[in-house]
C-alpha cells in the first residue's frame, strides 16, 4: 500500500541528476513534511483548545501545563510552523536560481506562488490562536496593515464613499477590532480553509511535476551524470564504456531510489525539529488585553520587513509593494525566454556573477536608505504640512523599487539577457527583504525607534 501510495505521488522512474541532494536541497519535500507534521500535531492541539476569547488563552494553559504530552506538541507544532515558511522561502530561491519554473513549469510556478500566500495565511492566522499579548497585538497589527487602502482614499478625501480598507478589515476581523468574531474567522481559516486549499494545491503542484516530465534538468543531464559516474568508478580509463552511457537514460525507478533520499529529509527534518522543541518552548505571554498596548508591538517575522516599510506610507509599504512583489513573481515565467542552462544553478557562472554583484548592490542601496530613514527620518519630519498623497507616492519602499528596477534593467541591457534580468530583480528584492526583516526583528523598539540593542530600550 506504501509503494502503491509512493508509486502515485512520483513518477515510477526518475532521473539521477533530479536526486542529488545539491540540485533540490530536499527542500519542497522538507517542507511537505513539515506541513504532515503541522496536520498531524494541529489536530492534537484541537482536541484540548477552545476557539473563545473567554477560554482560548486558558485552554492553551491547560495544553501546556496540564495535558500530558501537551507542551512538547505545542512547541512541535509552533516551530514546525515557523520552519515550513523558511523551508517554502528556500525552495522558492532554489527553483528560481535553477530557472525551474520554464519548460512548461509555469503552471506549476504560479500554483507554486499561490502556495507561498497560503503558506503565509496559514502561519499567520494561527498566530492569534494562543490569545495572548504577543498574537492580539501582531494581529492588530497585520490587519491595520491589510486596511491600509485607507491611507490612500483618506488622502484623497474619497472614505466616506468608498472604504475598500475598512471593507477588508471589517472582512478579516468581523468588525473594527480583534475579538471574537476575529478569532472564529482565524480559527475556520486555519484549520478549515487554508489546510483544505493547502491540500488541494499541493495534489496538484505534485501531480504537475509528473505531468512536466519530472524535475527540470539541463538538456545534457544523461552525459553529466554518465561523467560523474566515470569519474567516481573504478576504470575510469575505459573511454567506451564511458561513451555508451552517455547515450543512456540515466534514469532509475523511483521505488526505492527516491525513496530513501526523501526518507533521510524526514528523519533529519523530525530529529532537528524534535531537539528545538525539546529545548525551546513556544512563548506565552501574558493573556491578550485590548487595553494594554505592546509597545513595539510587532507582527510576525516574516512580515516584519513590510512592517518596516509601513512605517512611513502604510499604503505604499503594506499593499502596492506586496502586491508588486507577487505580480513580479507570477510574471517572471512570461518575462524569462531564454531555453538555455534551465536546471544549472545561476544558470552558470555568468548568473553567479550577476548574483554577487546584484546582492552588493541592494546592500549598499538599501543601507544606505535605512541609514537615511533611521538617522534623518522622512518627509512628513522635515516638512509638516506636505500632502500624504506625496509620501504615498515618494516614500523608502518606492524608492528603493524603483532602484532595484533600474538595475535590473542595466543589467539587461548589458547582458541582452532576460534571465540575467529577472536574477537581478529578484536577487535586489530577496536581499532588500532580508536586510528590512533583521532591521524589524533586532533593531526596532518602543515606538518603531531605532536601538542597536534591546538592553538600550527605554524602561516603560
Ligand atoms: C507549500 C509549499 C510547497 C511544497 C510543499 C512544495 C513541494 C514541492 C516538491 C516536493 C517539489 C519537488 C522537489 C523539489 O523541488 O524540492 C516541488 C517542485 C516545484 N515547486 Fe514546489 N512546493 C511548495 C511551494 C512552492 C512555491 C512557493 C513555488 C514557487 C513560487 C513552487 C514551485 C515549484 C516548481 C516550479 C517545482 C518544479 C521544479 C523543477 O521542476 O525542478 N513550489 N515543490
Amino acid at each position: 500500500m506504501t509503494r502503491n501510495f509512493f508509486l502515485h505521488i512520483h513518477s515510477p522512474r526518475v532521473h539521477k541528476y533530479s536526486l542529488q541532494p545539491r540540485y533540490t536541497l530536499g527542500l519542497g519535500v522538507m517542507a511537505g513534511f513539515l506541513f504532515l507534521i503541522l496536520l498531524v500535531t494541529g489536530a492534537l492541539l484541537m482536541l484540548y483548545y477552545t476557539p473563545s476569547v473567554e477560554r482560548a488563552y486558558a485552554s492553551v494553559k491547560d495544553i501546556i501545563f496540564v495535558v500530558p504530552g501537551g507542551k512538547i506538541i505545542r512547541n512541535l507544532h509552533r516551530w514546525a510552523g515557523h520552519a515550513m515558511v523558511l523551508a517554502v522561502f528556500l525552495h522558492v530561491l532554489r527553483v528560481f536560481y535553477t530557472a525551474s519554473y520554464l519548460n512548461g513549469r509555469r503552471l506549476n510556478w504560479i500554483i507554486g506562488v499561490v502556495l507561498l500566500v497560503v503558506t503565509l495565511g496559514l502561519s499567520f492566522s494561527g498566530y492569534l490562536l494562543p490569545w495572548d499579548q504577543l498574537a492580539y497585538w501582531a494581529i492588530m497589527i497585520g490587519s491595520n496593515i491589510a486596511a491600509s487602502f485607507r491611507e490612500l482614499t483618506d488622502a484623497l478625501g474619497i472614505t466616506s464613499l468608498f472604504d475598500i480598507g475598512g471593507l477588508i478589515k471589517k472582512l478579516l476581523l468581523g468588525g473594527e477590532t480583534v475579538g471574537q468574531a476575529a478569532l472564529s474567522r482565524f480559527f475556520l481559516l486555519h484549520v478549515v480553509f487554508l489546510p483544505i486549499t493547502m491540500l488541494v494545491l499541493l495534489g496538484v503542484h505534485f501531480w504537475r511535476i509528473r505531468k512536466d516530465g519530472g524535475l527540470s534538468r539541463p538538456f545534457n543531464a544523461d552525459e553529466i551524470i554518465a561523467q560523474k559516474e566515470a569519474l567516481t568508478s573504478k576504470n575510469t580509463n575505459d573511454k567506451a564504456d564511458i561513451q555508451n552511457s552517455q547515450k543512456k537514460e540515466q534514469k532509475v525507478w523511483a521505488w526505492p531510489a527516491a525513496l530513501w533520499g526523501e526518507l533521510a529529509v524526514l528523519m533529519l527534518t523530525l530529529a532537528v525539529l524534535l531537539c528545538i522543541a525539546t529545548f525551546f518552548d513556544a512563548p506565552l505571554r501574558e493573556q491578550a488585553n485590548p487595553a494594554l498596548p505592546e509597545n513595539p508591538a510587532k507582527s510576525p517575522w516574516y512580515f516584519l520587513g513590510i512592517q518596516e516599510l509601513v512605517s512611513h506610507s502604510a499604503f505604499a509599504g503594506g499593499i502596492l509593494v506586496p502586491l508588486g512583489l507577487l505580480a513580479f513573481l507570477i510574471s517572471i515565467p512570461f518575462k524569462d525566454r531564454e531555453k538555455k542552462n534551465i536546471g544549472l544553478w545561476f544558470s552558470g557562472p555568468a548568473g553567479i556573477k550577476i548574483f554577487l554583484l546584484s546582492m552588493l548592490f541592494a546592500f549598499i542601496s538599501t543601507t544606505i536608505l535605512l541609514f537615511i530613514t533611521i538617522r534623518f527620518g522622512w518627509l512628513r519630519d522635515w516638512l509638516t504640512d506636505i500632502p500624504q498623497l506625496f509620501i504615498i507616492v515618494v516614500n523608502p519602499a518606492t524608492i528603493i523599487t524603483l532602484l532595484y528596477a533600474v538595475w535590473s534593467l542595466i543589467i539587461a541591457r548589458r547582458t541582452q539577457s532576460s534571465r540575467q534580468a529577472a536574477i537581478a530583480l529578484f536577487t535586489c528584492v530577496m536581499t532588500g527583504y532580508i536586510l528590512f526583516t533583521i532591521v524589524g526583528v533586532y533593531f526596532r523598539g518602543p515606538n518603531w525607534d531605532f536601538y542597536w540593542l534591546k538592553s538600550m530600550w527605554p524602561v516603560q
